[in-house]
């Protein structure tokens, strides 16, 4: 048992199957706080299409200071189809986008491991997934989603034209790359640097960056440099020649998307997105199912708790050093899987088909067995 000042904790379930699979969290939390003896300080809020419907904006300052406050943010999933037809400034997707950017998170770990139990689950063959574990570092408040200009404007002729531009710096390349080659250290200790330097000066610069860094700070971690295009590619044809990929904003949403489908779903991955520890060594940190709202299976208690609950594990792991409260959810996730129980989303022949809280029920038997 471990008896620490509460951690505080900000939740913001989201919008779509955000706040269903966000319950099975609460369960979990419970469970810590019954039989592990650990103690949270919740303050919950909406976000996205929530926060849109009762204040108008799809996040408040007031929540943006309450994720300042906080030890550490589990965040659900915003995106709402009720909004498609309102401006940028108004999308539910715009809270994730500022809390990145208000609280400087810069470096999204997005790893996508393959569980024993679910290898039939991928769309590729068995042999080239199973024992899959690779981590994709994204920069997240960069590139060419914030740089200027940008926006759409009317020509001469009235036709128009979008405009968008991909940016980075010395400093935000090496920083996000550091993150990359530090986890490498704990890991296989590759490195995959990805970006478009045969197309983009971005790209070079990115490279340029990279290459140097290595040889200042990480010359005993291996680096390779590969096309974003070609990565896609090997990602599908042999995705366990990887260990860490860093790559930047748009190449990682992509890339981390079609990682993410080599495990056999969207709703197992969680991810974790960092910023610069302060001097007083706290770290802003948030925490998110890589999976989006979902709003085709909204309400019906059908969606995968997994990804969000083991968004949480991440939380406990990274943010407060829980390191054997994260390894028991971890194992008990695993559990489940091995014993048959499965989401619609990974539903297979032979396997027992369960709902988002009789999946999140049979996680929290398993903690209890394991505790016993
Ligand atoms: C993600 C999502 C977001 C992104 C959206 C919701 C803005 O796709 O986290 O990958 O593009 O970063
Ligand atoms: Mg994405």
């Amino acid at each position: 048992m471990t008896s620490q000042p509460a951690k505080k904790l900000l939740i913001l379930p989201g919008d779509g199957i955000g706040p269903e699979v966000m319950q099975e969290v609460r369960h979990i939390i419970a469970w810590l706080e019954a039989k592990r003896g650990l103690s949270f300080a919740i303050t919950e809020d909406l976000v996205g299409g929530a926060s849109l419907a009762q204040y108008g904006e799809p996040i408040r300052d007031d929540v943006i200071e309450q994720a300042r406050a906080a030890d550490a943010v589990l965040f659900g999933s915003v995106g709402d189809p009720r909004w498609n037809h309102v401006g940028f400034e108004k999308r539910p997707e715009l809270a994730i986008l500022k809390l990145r950017q208000e609280l400087a998170l810069f470096a999204n770990l997005r790893p996508a491991k393959v569980f024993d139990a679910l290898v039939d689950a991928s769309t590729l063959k068995p042999d080239v997934v199973r024992g899959l574990d690779i981590m994709i570092v994204r920069e997240t408040v960069g590139g060419i989603y914030f740089g200027n200009p940008r926006g759409i404007e009317t020509l001469a002729d009235g036709s128009k034209r979008g405009i968008n531009t991909e940016v980075y710096t010395t400093s935000e390349i090496e920083r996000v790359a550091r993150v990359a080659f530090d986890l490498a250290r704990k890991r296989s200790n590759r490195v995959c640097s990805v970006e478009k330097c045969n197309v983009m000066e971005s790209g070079l610069l990115w490279k340029e960056v990279v290459t140097d860094l290595h040889a200042r700070e990480y010359a005993d971690v291996e680096l390779t440099h590969m096309l974003a295009d070609n990565c896609a590619m090997q990602l599908v044809r042999n995705p366990r020649q990887f260990d860490v990929l860093v790559t930047g904003n748009l190449f990682g949403d992509l890339l981390s998307d079609l990682a993410s489908m080599l495990t056999g779903s969207l709703g197992m991955l969680p991810s974790a997105t960092l910023g610069a520890a302060d001097s007083a060594g706290k770290c802003p940190a948030l925490y998110e199912p890589i999976h989006g709202s979902a709003p085709d299976i909204a309400g019906q208690g059908i969606a995968n708790p997994i990804a969000q609950i083991l968004s949480f594990a991440m939380l406990l792991r990274y943010s407060f050093d829980y390191q054997a409260e994260a390894q028991l959810i971890e194992e008990a996730v695993a559990a489940v899987l091995a014993n048959g129980l499965r989401t619609a989303d990974i539903m297979s022949e032979g396997k027992t088909r369960v709902s988002t809280s009789e999946m999140g029920a049979a996680i929290v038997n398993e903690l209890d067995k394991a505790q016993a």
